[in-house]
C-alpha cells in the first residue's frame, strides 16, 4: 500500500475507492458507473508541479492531456491544481472553457485541426497551437492576421525515439502521422516557414514519444534530441526556442504484470527529463527554455474504476467461462482495440479466493466486445458487482452509444462522498439528434 493507494477492502469485504464503499455507490447511483478518487488525481497533479518548482525553478507548466478523461469537473480540478490542459479538439476546448478554464492556459494539438476549431480557438484567445502542418500554419496565420494579432505556436517535431510499454528504440525516421522530423530535416524546413509567418510567434517544439511508458533513457533521450535541434536551429538560424513541451506517456499499472510506481517515482522520471534539459542547455549555452509536460493517463488512470453488475453467466465446459456485464465496449473499447488488460474483481466479495479464470464479457452484440480474458475471479453469481480497476484514462473518453447503449454516468469521490460529475444518459439522449423526416411521419 503506497501513498496513491486509493482502493482498499473495508470491513465489510467491500472494495473502497476514496474512502466511499463501492457497493454503496452502485446501489446509489446505478452501474455501469466510472468512479473517480478526487485524491488520486490531485496528487498526481501535484508531484508533477512540485517537481517542476523544486527541481527547475517553477519554468515551466504541466499540461494535463485531457484526452485520457475530458468533462467539466476535470478542467475545474486542473485550473484550481494551477495546472494548464492540453486539448486535441474544438469539443475539448469548449468543455475546457464551459468550466471556466483560462484559455491562455490551453495548449491545443491536432495533426488536423479543422478551420472551424482554429477560428473558435484564436476567437477565444487559447494560449498556444502545436502546429502540425503546413497548411495548418498558413491558415493559423491568415486567421491571427485578419485578428490583428500574434498566435503564439509551438512546431511538434518528431524526435525519431519510439518508446514502448518495457523499451525504447531510437529510429532513423519515424513513420508517423504526427509531428516533422527532426533526423530529415523536415523540423528546420517547418522553423523557416513559421518564422516567416508576420502573425505566427514561435515559442519552441514539442514532441511525444508514446504512452503508458516506463522507461525513464526514452524520455531522456527525446528531451536530448530536442535540445541538440534547439542548438542547431540557434545556430543556422539565430532563432532559439524558449518553450520546449516534451508530452506525456508515463505509465500506470493495470495489472501486476506493470510496475506499482509511487509518487516519487514519476517524479524521478520528471527529474531525469529535467536533468537532460538543463546539461544540454549547459553544453550548448542556451537558456533553460520553458519547460511543458503534458502527462494524461498517469494523472487519471489509477484514480478511476467501472463498476458494472454481473448478469448472464455461461460456462462452455472445457472452453471458456463467460461472465456478462451490464457494460461492455461502448464504455471501454480497450480490450478491443488494443487487447489491453484489466484487473477485475468482485466489489461485493473482495476478500474472497479467486478460484477460476473467466472471460468478462460486454452487452454488445458482437463477438469481440470483451472487457478482460482469462482473468482470474471468485465464482461470480448475476448480481455481483464486478470492479474493473485503472479506467480512468481513455474509458469515458473513447466511449461511444454502440448498439444505442447508454455512455454511464461518472461520479467523483472526495472524503468517502460520490457527486455526479457526467450524468446518466436517457433514451431521450440517444434520439436527441435524430431527425425523422416528415414524410415517415403519418
Ligand atoms: N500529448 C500528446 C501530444 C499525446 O498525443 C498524448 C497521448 C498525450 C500527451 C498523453 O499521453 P499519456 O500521458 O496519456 O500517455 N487511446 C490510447 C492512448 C492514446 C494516447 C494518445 N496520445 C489508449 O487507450 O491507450
Amino acid at each position: 500500500m503506497n501513498e496513491r493507494e486509493t482502493l482498499k477492502i473495508n470491513g465489510l469485504g467491500h472494495l473502497e475507492i476514496g474512502g466511499a464503499d463501492a457497493v454503496d455507490l452502485a446501489k446509489k447511483f446505478g452501474t455501469p458507473l466510472y468512479v473517480f478518487d478526487e485524491a488520486h488525481i490531485r496528487n498526481m497533479m501535484r508531484v508533477y508541479k512540485k517537481t517542476i518548482d523544486e527541481e527547475y525553478d517553477g519554468n515551466g507548466l504541466v499540461l494535463y492531456a485531457s484526452k485520457a478523461f475530458s468533462c467539466k469537473a476535470i478542467y475545474a480540478i486542473a485550473n484550481e491544481e494551477s495546472v494548464g490542459v492540453d486539448v486535441v479538439s474544438g469539443g475539448e476546448f469548449y468543455t475546457a472553457l464551459s468550466a471556466g478554464f483560462p484559455a491562455d492556459k490551453i495548449y491545443m494539438h491536432g495533426n488536423n485541426k479543422l478551420l472551424r476549431e482554429l477560428e473558435f480557438a484564436v476567437d477565444n484567445g487559447i494560449g498556444n497551437i502545436v502546429v502540425d502542418s503546413y497548411s495548418e500554419a498558413d491558415v493559423l496565420d491568415e486567421l491571427a492576421g485578419k485578428r490583428g494579432i500574434k498566435q503564439n505556436v509551438l512546431i511538434r517535431t518528431n524526435p525519431g525515439v519510439e518508446a514502448h510499454t518495457h523499451a525504447f528504440v531510437q529510429t532513423a525516421r519515424t513513420d508517423s502521422k504526427f509531428g516533422f522530423s527532426i533526423n530529415d530535416g523536415a523540423a528546420e524546413e517547418m522553423t523557416k516557414h513559421i518564422l516567416s509567418k508576420k502573425n505566427l510567434v514561435l515559442k519552441g517544439y514539442h514532441c511525444h514519444i508514446g504512452s503508458q511508458i516506463f522507461e525513464k533513457q526514452s524520455f531522456v533521450l527525446a528531451a536530448e534530441k530536442v535540445m541538440d535541434f534547439i542548438a542547431k536551429m540557434k545556430k543556422s538560424s539565430g532563432f532559439e526556442a524558449t518553450e520546449l513541451n516534451i508530452g506525456g506517456g508515463f505509465g500506470v499499472w493495470y495489472t501486476d504484470e506493470d510496475p506499482k510506481l509511487k509518487l516519487s517515482d514519476y517524479a524521478d522520471y520528471l527529474k531525469a527529463l529535467i536533468g537532460a534539459v538543463k546539461s544540454k542547455a549547459k553544453e550548448h549555452k542556451l537558456n533553460n527554455p520553458y519547460l511543458l509536460i503534458e502527462p494524461g493517463r498517469s494523472i487519471v488512470g489509477e484514480a478511476g474504476i467501472t463498476l458494472y453488475t454481473v448478469g448472464a453467466i455461461k460456462d462452455i465446459p472445457g472452453i471458456k467461462k463467460y461472465v456478462a456485464i451490464d457494460g461492455g465496449m461502448f464504455d471501454n473499447p480497450r480490450y478491443a482495440l488494443y487487447q489491453s488488460k484489466y484487473t477485475v474483481l468482485l466489489a461485493d466479495r473482495a476478500n474472497e479466493k479467486n478460484t477460476e479464470r473467466v472471460t468478462i464479457a460486454g452487452k454488445c452484440c458482437e463477438s469481440g466486445d470483451v472487457i478482460a480474458v482469462d482473468v482470474p475471479l471468485p465464482e461470480a453469481k448475476t448480481g455481483n458487482i464486478l470492479a474493473v480497476l485503472t479506467t480512468g484514462a481513455y474509458n469515458y473518453s473513447m466511449a461511444s452509444n454502440y448498439n444505442r447503449n447508454f455512455i454511464p454516468a461518472a461520479v467523483l469521490v472526495k472524503d468517502g462522498k460520490a457527486e455526479y460529475i457526467v450524468k446518466p444518459q436517457t433514451y431521450e439522449d440517444i434520439v436527441r439528434n435524430d431527425v425523422l423526416p416528415e414524410r415517415f411521419k403519418k
